[in-house]
This record gives C-alpha cells, structure tokens and sequence, in this order.
C-alpha cells in the first residue's frame, strides 16, 4: 500500500486507467483501482448485447449501477462499446435464422443504438468506443481498407460504411448536446503492420471526408490500441503503428493493455523479467509521445481477476501483490 501510485507518476503525461466490473468498486479492490488510476472502462456492462432486456427493449439499469459507482469513487469513466460483432444484439443486423437484415434496416438500428447510448450515459463518459475491432487480423492488401474489414454482421448487413455511419450518429448526438466526448475506433493486433496501414487508411479516409464538410473538424477524435501483447511482441512495431497514427492527426489510447507471459497461471522467474522488461520498453515509449498519447489503461487489476489469468498477463499477482512488471511500470528507465 505505500508503494508509488501509478498515475502519480504520470500526471505530466496521461492518465492511467483499468478495467472493472462491479466487484472491483469496493473494498481493497476499489481502494487499488483509486490510488493508480484515473480513469475506468467497464469490463463487459456497457457492451452493446447489455443495453436490451429480454424483451429486446433498452435498459440501462446494470449499466447506471456501475456507473454510478465509478461517480461515486470519484474515476472517470471511458464508454466501451457502441458497435462490435461480439456481445451484441445479433438481432439489431440479422433476422432470426441469421440471415442480413436490409441496409436500410440494419442502418435504422445501428444509428438508434448508437444515438440511444450515447444519448443516455451523456457526459458522464469523457470517450467511446466507438466501433471496435472491425479489421481483420493480417490483411494481405492493407491499402483496400474496404476489403480488410472483418466479415460481421454488421458489415453483412450495411457494407463498409458501417462504421463512418456509427460515428456520425454519435458525433450529432454529441454536438446536439454540447458535450465533450471523444470518440474512439479501437482494435487488437495494433503491432501487426498490415493491420495498422488498413486501420490508418479507413481513418483518413472517414476524417478528410468529414473535415471537408465540417470545417476541418475530426469525426474519429482517436484510435484505441488494445494492447493484448506477449513476450514475443517487438515494441519495434508497436512503436511503427503508434508513428502512424499519430500522423493523422488524431490522438492515441492505449485501451486494453496487458502482457501474457508464462501458462497454467504461473510465472517463472525469467518470465517475470522479460514481462517486466517488456512493460519497460512500452512506457519509454509512451513518455517519448506522451503529448499525443490521451491515457493507458490496463485490462485487469491483477493476474487473479484478468481475463487471460492463465497468463498472468498484469503487474500485480492474484495475492494483489507487486510484481517485477509494476516496479518497471513506475520506473521505465
Ligand atoms: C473481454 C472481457 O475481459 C471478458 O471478461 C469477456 O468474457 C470477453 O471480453 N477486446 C475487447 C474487450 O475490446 O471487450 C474484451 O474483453 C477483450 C478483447
């Protein structure tokens, strides 16, 4: 408990985040989640399939739990996610034998879902997710981004412009409001080069299209590099994809990092170094673009509670106890 608080640390720099379902806002848990971290993205409550009763009719009341208790503990809050193709309402794209809705159909959903969330958590969100994961995992011709996209439902239903539509809904929302909420395109795999010129292709194309009509303005305010690594990950191509889309203009957020290392929930020495080791490099890297970096946010408090816990992928054990990793956390150099 007297160790130095992670986002102490960087306050000149970004803010520090972690990921939480309900269990994690009390007790010792919560008291962790408060002293390292600014900001929280809810686990799994905020995903799109959570939105809708049985009945296939909204509600928000797990939802409103959780986010009043992040009010509550005083942590900001990061809205994750509008638009997947998992946990979420198959219903909103497809019949149900699983055949593609209309595009006019799916459409019509797609924009009510999105105006609806957005209009409902309001400002007690500073980001969204926007849209998450809509690339596939190694696209061979990245520059078609169109082709590369991954076959989901949604982009069976409507096609490619799926996505520009979803962050047009949100964006009227927002500016009907005058809110200021960043929106978010988000996805794994943000080390594979092929996937990070696919992803930096849609993006520019949806922002200069959008700048022309708006004033220069963004539609995607930023892209969420999940952060989903291992000990095999070259920080040399994280550095590449983060160069990348630091170039459009846009800013980044580390959303979902962690690091697997090691399997049936145990970590041998050296693989506690070189997980250490890695976490190291990342944060130099961080620091060296903090100015366009908005926050790092771990996916899970410890090893116990990750939802990779056989990897032991995070800085403090199933105990809560530092691990090699944290202490190259709090000191990179
Ligand atoms: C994961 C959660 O951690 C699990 O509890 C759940 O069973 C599946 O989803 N990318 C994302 C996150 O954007 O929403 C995923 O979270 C991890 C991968």
């Amino acid at each position: 408990r007297d160790l130095p608080s992670i986002k102490e640390v960087y306050k000149d720099y970004f803010l520090i985040g972690n990921v939480v379902s309900t269990k994690d806002l009390e007790g010792v848990r919560l008291e962790l989640i408060q002293m390292h971290h600014n900001l929280v993205t809810a686990e799994n409550a905020m995903k799109p399939a959570y939105a809708y009763n049985e009945e296939g009719e909204f509600d928000f009341t797990a939802e409103d739990e959780l986010v009043q208790m992040v009010e509550d503990a005083g942590l900001l809050l990061h809205g994750h996610v509008l638009v997947w193709h998992q946990q979420s309402n198959e219903l909103l794209h497809s019949d149900e034998n699983g055949n593609p809705l209309s595009r006019e159909e799916a459409l019509a959903n797609l924009r009510k879902h999105v105006k609806t969330v957005v209009e409902h958590f309001g400002d007690r969100v500073i980001s969204w997710d926007v849209v998450n994961e809509a690339m596939s995992d190694n696209p061979p011709n990245p520059e078609d981004w169109r082709a590369s996209l991954r076959n989901s439902g949604w982009l069976q239903a409507i096609g490619p412009d799926f996505i520009e539509e979803a962050f047009r809904a949100a964006r009227e929302v927002i500016d009907e409001n005058g809110w200021d909420i960043k929106l978010y395109y988000n996805d794994y795999n943000d080390d594979n080069q092929n996937k990070a010129e696919a992803i930096y292709q849609m993006v520019k194309e949806i922002n200069e299209r959008y700048a022309a009509e708006n004033d220069g303005r963004l539609l995607i305010d930023g892209i969420g590099m999940q952060g989903h690594y291992n000990l095999n990950t070259n920080p040399a191509n994280v550095r590449r994809s983060l160069e990348k889309f630091i170039s459009l203009g846009v800013e980044v957020g580390v959303t979902e990092l962690d690091i697997m290392a090691g399997e049936n929930h145990e970590l041998t020495e050296k693989q506690a170094m070189q997980q250490a080791y890695l976490y190291a490099q990342l944060f130099q890297l961080y620091k060296e673009y903090a100015d366009h970096i908005s926050r790092i946010t771990f996916w899970g408090l410890d090893d116990g509670a990750s939802w990779r816990a056989a990897n032991s992928p995070t800085l403090f054990d199933s105990d809560l106890q530092a691990k090699p990793a944290y202490y190259a956390v709090i000191d990179p150099e």
